[in-house]
């Protein structure tokens, strides 16, 4: 296993659009492998493909409470369901801030396993608005992109800052949301 880099925003390469998985082998699983390791390290509770710059519509996510039931969501299809709900959510690609956003309070998700087979689920609460998070980076979207315009700038002028100064994004340790 191998630990990814996390693109930062406002990297372009976070508006890639990733493409879907042909054929869930080894080597997917290896990368599978590298993104939850990634994931528990930095530390955060979900990671898209698209933020290690892989070009791949692959998913892992871990809301549970001691991080040991990893989720694996391959080529994702969601239906979002129920109300619209607003919570504050922080991403690894946006290092240090946290945006209120709107999700569905519901989603249907069918994707396939690491195994390669097909399954479905219906998510609520945190693991809902995880999977949406993680399914607008695979789009090629940022959670940020919800904000005005104003707002947006200032928080890609904060970053660029920072990445100058430190070359290093700041620790996600002192946020209290976690980070997705
Ligand atoms: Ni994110």
């Amino acid at each position: 296993m191998a630990l990814l880099d996390i693109l930062v925003y406002p990297d372009p390469r976070l508006r890639n659009k990733a493409l879907p998985v042909q054929e869930v082998d080894s080597a997917i699983g290896g990368l599978v492998d590298d993104m939850a390791q990634t994931m528990y390290s930095a530390p955060g509770i979900g990671l898209a493909a698209t933020q290690v710059n892989l070009n791949k519509r692959i998913v892992v996510i871990d809301t549970s409470e001691h991080q040991d039931q990893l989720q694996v969501f391959i080529n994702p299809v969601l239906t979002g369901m129920g109300e619209q709900i607003e919570t504050e959510e922080g991403c690894l690609s946006v290092p240090g801030v946290i945006v209120p956003v709107k999700r569905h309070s519901e989603v249907q998700v069918s994707a396939l396993g690491k195994d390669g087979k097909p399954f479905e689920l219906h998510a609520t609460g945190l693991l809902a608005i995880c999977i949406q998070h993680e399914v607008d980076h695979l789009d090629g979207k940022v959670f940020v992109d919800y904000l005005s315009q104003l707002k947006r700038d200032r928080i890609r002028k904060q970053l660029l800052r920072e990445g100058r100064n430190s070359g290093k994004a700041p620790d996600q340790r002192k946020e209290s949301v976690p980070a997705i």
